[in-house]
């Protein structure tokens, strides 16, 4: 049952695995997990999992951040590099960053920045960090004027997923990791989008797709000097949404929301058929995820989009398609033509 997916970077190669089970019979040597290493995850998963791999493991150490987005700051990243030097990790040690994506880009962030850089293992544990943020090495935190300002890539030395950890994951928290799996499917995998709907039953399939995707992409443009802005379908508007929103809205709600507005946006500049952007929304939304922007004011998430670090020189950028599998990168698309998208997604 095990899968393996290796990743080239500028740095070198990196494998993922994915395989159910694979942390309970985790084998630390085989995974160069046998020297001082910290296990870095939140409060939530620390008892569920956390506890029991650092256990597991020779020189472990357990530390915890709160659980949240909106711990994933430079505070929480100056409370683990405190924790890491009580832990006693020196240039040679190993983060593992036991998480969803907040843990993941947080401890990531404090990995490639300890004594300038630590060996760091991902384990993701939701949906959203197995198919999406746990590959392609970018890591970071968030600033109070918007999200993920401050950031590194930094390549993780290897990619564990264990999909059965998914059993502790909250209903709400699958569907978020299904948006992104459905950006990947509308990038560039048309089986995704058949599989989305029956996620439960297809959700080996779908990580193992979507992670595939992923790869690509950022095989083909690590440092996004090019295609792998494409990532970003549906972000422009999901960024926006969640700052708004105060991040009562999860980061996978708001993105996809952004893949509607983004569909619709496309077909109200001609670039695609009507027929594309209602077949997103009836996917979205056939999954129990939002796709209306229902009390947020349109006005409002222009004026947040228009801090996007993407949009330079206050010039508009948007991931828009012409098709499954079509993405092509707009800019300076007029402000009336994206309030009038977002005005018919408010209701
Ligand atoms: N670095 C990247 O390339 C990249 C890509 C996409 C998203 N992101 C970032 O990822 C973050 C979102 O990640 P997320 O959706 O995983 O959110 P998250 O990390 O907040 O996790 C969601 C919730 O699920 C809980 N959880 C996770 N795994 C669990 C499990 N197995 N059992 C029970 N509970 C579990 C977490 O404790 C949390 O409460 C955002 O900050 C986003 O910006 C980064
Ligand atoms: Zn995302």
């Amino acid at each position: 049952m095990a899968e393996r997916i290796d990743v080239s970077t500028p740095d070198g190669s990196y494998p993922i695995l994915i395989e159910p089970g694979l942390l309970e019979r985790l084998d630390p040597a085989a995974h160069g997990l046998d020297r001082r290493a910290a296990v870095i995850t939140n409060t939530t998963l620390a008892p569920l999992y956390g506890g029991r791999l650092a256990d597991a493991l020779p020189d472990a150490a357990l530390i915890s951040m709160p659980d949240g987005e909106q711990y994933k700051t430079l505070d929480t990243v100056t409370q683990l590099y405190g924790d890491m030097v009580a832990a006693g990790l020196d240039r040679s040690s190993a983060a593992i960053a036991l998480g969803g994506g907040v843990v993941g880009d947080t401890a990531g962030f404090a990995a490639a920045t300890y004594m300038r850089g630590v060996r760091l293992v991902q384990i993701p544990t939701s949906l959203l960090a197995m198919v999406d943020s746990s590959v392609g090495g970018k890591v970071g935190v968030d600033l109070p004027q918007g999200k993920n300002l401050v950031g590194a890539f930094k390549q993780p030395e290897r990619v564990l997923i264990d999909p059965s950890v998914l059993v502790t994951l909250p209903e709400r928290e699958w569907r978020c990791g299904m948006a992104e799996a459905i950006k990947h499917g509308l990038l560039r995998d048309p089986v995704l989008l058949d599989l989305a709907p029956d996620y439960r039953m297809h959700v080996a399939e779908i990580i193992r797709r979507a992670v595939q995707a992923k790869v690509d992409v950022v095989q083909a443009d690590p440092y996004e000097q090019g295609i792998r802005a494409h990532l970003n379908l549906g972000h422009t508007f999901a960024h926006a949404i969640e700052r708004v929103s105060g991040y009562a809205w999860l980061h996978g709600e708001a993105v996809a929301v952004g893949l509607v507005a983004a569909a619709r946006l496309s077909a109200r500049l001609g670039l695609c058929d009507p027929a594309l952007a209602d077949h997103v929304e009836a996917l979205v939304g056939g999954i129990g995820l939002p796709t209306r922007i229902t009390g947020l004011d349109p006005q409002a998430i222009y004026a947040a989009m228009a801090t996007d670090k993407k949009w330079q020189q206050g010039r508009s950028r948007f991931v828009l398609l012409e098709g499954i599998g079509k993405p092509r990168i707009v800019e300076n698309v007029r402000q009336s033509e994206v309030i009038a998208v977002l005005d018919k997604m408010n209701n």
